[in-house]
Parts: structure tokens; C-alpha cells; sequence
């Protein structure tokens, strides 16, 4: 059978309701977390998407029971701690791999993990977990490829976890994994704030960890001697819950949103209420309506609580069809814009200059066959598709899959012309 890839029949307006599934990039750490407990781990509300399957596949060679159970929840449980490889094949396939370093070496003493490449996004070092974990007292080596970290016991410290890009999610992550175990306090200066950090803390506590500070730049943990298992619900995806917005805003629809939480989308919400777009809460759920007429913008992606690089994509969509000039800056990952040329080929007018991007207004997008290129780049074209005149077919969708539950799905039930077909049937 032929790969998958969408066919969009845009121009349709999407009315009605979704609900936001949990975090994909807090549920990553967390079922990472799960080689620090010594009972059971339940998680409630982790997307069924690609990127959770390769972990839970990684796990399990590294001696964790994962399961899927009948009402949905993925029970985690580590019962066998001989094996400590994370192997390329796996690494390569899916970055956030590198979250089992910190757990690994915590709870079993040694870890050896095949080192990230680079990947669409950009370059993407490792420099600041392997600092983390030095400075708690491991040894740290590059061999053939692969980290290989060793320490008897971890040891408490003060770090300062800030790059040249800000601060590191799952740096901050996997520092925290591995300080919760280890002998006396940790300070970590320039934590990432992200929701995502937050959650895993939040899950770390409720497993017996000492953790405070979280959401905020200074995390400070008390080291412990062991972690329980707990049963746990996911946050909310915000990406995901961002990417709709857009979908209400670029087809001039309205959306309600269950599930959804604005207090981790502050950002966002301004830059959209600068477009014009009007976001509400009522009652638990968020609606989100668009005028007619959208108003050009200046955007600069930010670590949290500023505006996310994840949404930056979807947000350029949005403002190709906006009435004028909008500027977008990349703060987090300068070379993240492969959707550039592809929304070009629909229609848009787009300049690239270094880390920016001059989105010139157009009347209208055009359907065409494009090629999704990374994750959110692949949203910012189901996006495009959804508003644009004709059909637009993407490929490559596996890239769409590595993180939202089933997009098309969602998108049909509020009204969208998009279908799932494979090669063969074309
Ligand atoms: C997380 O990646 C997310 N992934 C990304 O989401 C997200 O784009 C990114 O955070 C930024 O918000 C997961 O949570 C699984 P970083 P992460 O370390 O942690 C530099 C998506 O689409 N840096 O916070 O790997 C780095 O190059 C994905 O769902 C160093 O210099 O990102 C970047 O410029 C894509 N040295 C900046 O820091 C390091 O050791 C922030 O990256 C680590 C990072």
C-alpha cells in the first residue's frame, strides 16, 4: 500500500465543537519519569499519537511494562532495569528519546544513549542536558555515537541550564529526572517555565518527589531515596488547542474547545486578538470566532510564557491571508520555516530574511500537492488547505501523526472537506 496523505477540499466554515486531547510533550517526560518509580504508573488522557507508540516501544526494551488499558489510560510499570541502551534506530526517529537519560541514570546508575542528529527544525545540540548531568557528578562520554553517562550516586548542585537560544525544555526535564533522586538539593537557574515542565513536576511530587519552584526560572528539588508509583491526568495540549484556533480564525468559522486551558496560551491568544480573531471563555470550554478582516501582525516566538515556537507555523497560515504585512521572528529555532516554501506554492507571498519572515497579505490561497516537512509545519498546511480555493493534497502526513490524535477526524466532524487516502488510491 501507497503511503497516506491528505486531499483538502478547502473553503468549507468550520462550526462546532473539539475536544483537546492531553500533551503530547508533557506525556514524552512523564512516561519517561515512569523508570524512576518503583510501583505502578497510570496516565490518563495520553494522545494516541506515533511519537507516545516509539516511546512506549523504547520502554519497553529498557524493561518498562506499557499498556494501553480498555478505558483508555496507558499503565506504566519498570520491572526489569538490566537493560540501559537507548539504541540510534529509536533515537533517530524521534528526539524526545533523550528524556530517558535523566531517569536512567538516577535510578540504574548508568545510561547510554545514542545521540540526537540534527532534524528539520534545525540543529538541535545536546550540550545543556550533558552539562546537567555532569555537574550532578556523572561521567559523562561520547563513545561511537552514543552518551554514556555512569554515576554510583547522583549529587545535588547548583546549575545554570540558559543557551544561547533561552532556556531548554527537555534539558530542564531531564535534569529534574535525574536530581530527584539524588543526594541533597538542586538548583536549576534558567528552568524552562513551559506548562509541560510544570506537569511533570506536578507528577514527580505526587510520586514522592520534593520538588518546588516549578514554572518558574529557579526549580529548586530536595533529593529522595525512592518515588512510588501514582495515577496521574495529562494537561491539555496547547498546541494542539492553538491549532484549532487557527482552523476557526483561517476558515472564518467558530470553534468551541473542551479541554482547553488559556492560561497557557496568553501569547497566542494576544497575538490573535491583534489579527482581529475573538477568543471567549464560556463556561469550562473556549470559543473562537473570526472577523472578516485580518489584521496584520508582528510576531516573535518566545520561551514560554511568550509566544510558542510550535505554534508559529499555524500562526503564519493565518496571517498570509491577513490584509498587509506582517513580520515573524524565530527566536527559539532560527531555521524552523520548511512550510515557507510550500505555503508559497499555495499562493502566499512569503520572504525569508535569516530568522524572519515578511508574510505579504494575500485575497486568496490556491490548492496544490505539498509536502509536510516537519510536525507543525505539516499543520500550518492542513491550515492553508482548510481556507485555500481547490484541492490541496499533502504527503508525507506521517509527520502530522508523530503528534496530533488523528487531525482529519476531528477536522471532519466540524466540517471540513479532508480525507485520509494512501497512494494506490489517487
Ligand atoms: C521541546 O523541545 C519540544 N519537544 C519542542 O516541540 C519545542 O519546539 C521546544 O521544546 C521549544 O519549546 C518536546 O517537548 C518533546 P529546547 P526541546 O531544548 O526541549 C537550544 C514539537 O513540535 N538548546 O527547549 O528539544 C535549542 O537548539 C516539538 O512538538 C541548546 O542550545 O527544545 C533551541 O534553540 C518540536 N542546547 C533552544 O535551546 C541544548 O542542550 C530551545 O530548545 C538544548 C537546547
Amino acid at each position: 500500500m501507497g503511503l497516506p496523505y491528505f486531499r483538502i477540499n478547502g473553503g468549507n466554515r468550520l462550526r462546532g465543537s473539539v475536544r483537546i486531547g492531553g500533551a503530547k510533550n508533557a506525556a514524552l517526560p512523564i512516561m519517561a519519569a515512569s523508570i524512576l518509580c518503583d510501583g505502578e504508573v497510570i496516565l490518563h488522557d495520553v494522545p494516541s499519537v506515533a511519537d507516545v507508540t516509539s516511546l512506549a516501544e523504547l520502554l519497553g526494551k529498557l524493561g518498562v511494562e506499557v499498556e494501553r488499558r480498555q478505558d483508555g489510560a496507558l499503565r506504566l510499570l519498570a520491572s526489569d532495569e538490566m537493560n540501559c541502551k537507548a539504541e540510534y534506530d529509536i533515537v533517530r526517529k524521534m528526539r524526545a528519546s533523550i528524556c530517558v537519560l535523566g531517569p536512567l541514570l538516577a535510578k540504574r546508575g548508568k545510561a547510554q544513549v545514542a545521540m540526537p542528529g540534527g532534524c528539520a527544525i534545525g540543529d538541535r545540540p545536546v550540550d545543556l542536558h550533558l552539562r546537567a548531568m555532569r555537574l550532578l557528578g556523572a561521567d559523562v562520554e561520547l563513545v561511537s555515537g552514543d552518551i554514556v553517562a555512569k554515576a554510583k550516586r547522583l549529587r545535588g548542585t547548583e546549575m545554570f541550564l540558559g543557551g544561547p537560544f533561552g532556556s531548554t525544555v527537555l534539558g530542564t526535564a531531564n535534569a529534574m529526572m535525574a536530581a530527584v533522586l539524588a543526594e541533597g538539593v538542586t538548583v536549576i537557574e534558567m528552568a524552562a517555565c513551559e506548562p509541560e515542565v510544570r506537569d511533570l513536576a506536578d507528577f514527580l511530587n505526587k510520586c514522592g518527589a520534593s520538588i518546588t519552584g516549578q514554572g518558574t526560572p529557579r526549580i529548586i528539588i530536595e533529593g529522595v531515596k525512592e518515588l512510588k508509583g501514582c495515577e496521574y491526568r495529562i494537561i491539555p495540549d496547547r498546541i494542539e488547542a492553538g491549532t484549532f484556533m487557527v482552523a476557526a480564525a483561517i476558515t472564518n468559522g467558530e470553534l468551541t474547545l473542551e479541554n482547553c486551558r488559556l492560561d497557557h496560551l496568553m501569547a497566542f491568544v494576544d497575538r490573535l486578538n491583534a489579527v482581529g480573531v475573538n477568543v471567549e471563555r464560556k463556561d469550562e470550554a473556549i470559543t473562537v470566532a473570526s472577523s472578516r478582516r485580518l489584521e496584520p501582525i508582528e510576531v516573535i516566538t518566545q520561551p514560554f510564557p511568550g509566544m510558542p515556537t510550535d505554534l508559529q507555523a499555524q500562526l503564519m497560515a493565518l496571517l498570509c491571508l491577513a490584509d498587509g504585512n506582517s513580520v515573524i521572528t524565530e527566536k527559539i529555532f532560527p531555521d524552523r520555516f520548511l512550510h515557507v516554501g510550500e505555503l508559497n506554492r499555495m499562493g502566499a507571498k512569503l520572504h525569508k530574511a535569516g530568522p524572519t519572515v515578511i508574510v505579504q497579505g494575500v485575497k486568496r490561497l490556491v490548492g496544490a500537492p505539498v509536502m509536510a516537512s516537519d510536525l507543525r509545519a505539516s499543520a500550518a498546511l492542513v491550515l492553508a488547505g482548510l481556507a485555500a480555493r481547490g484541492t490541496t493534497d499533502i504527503n508525507r502526513i506521517y509527520h502530522i501523526d508523530r503528534g496530533y490524535q488523528r487531525i482529519d477526524e476531528k477536522l471532519r466532524v466540524v466540517g471540513a472537506e479532508i480525507e485520509r487516502l494512501s497512494a494506490d488510491e489517487a
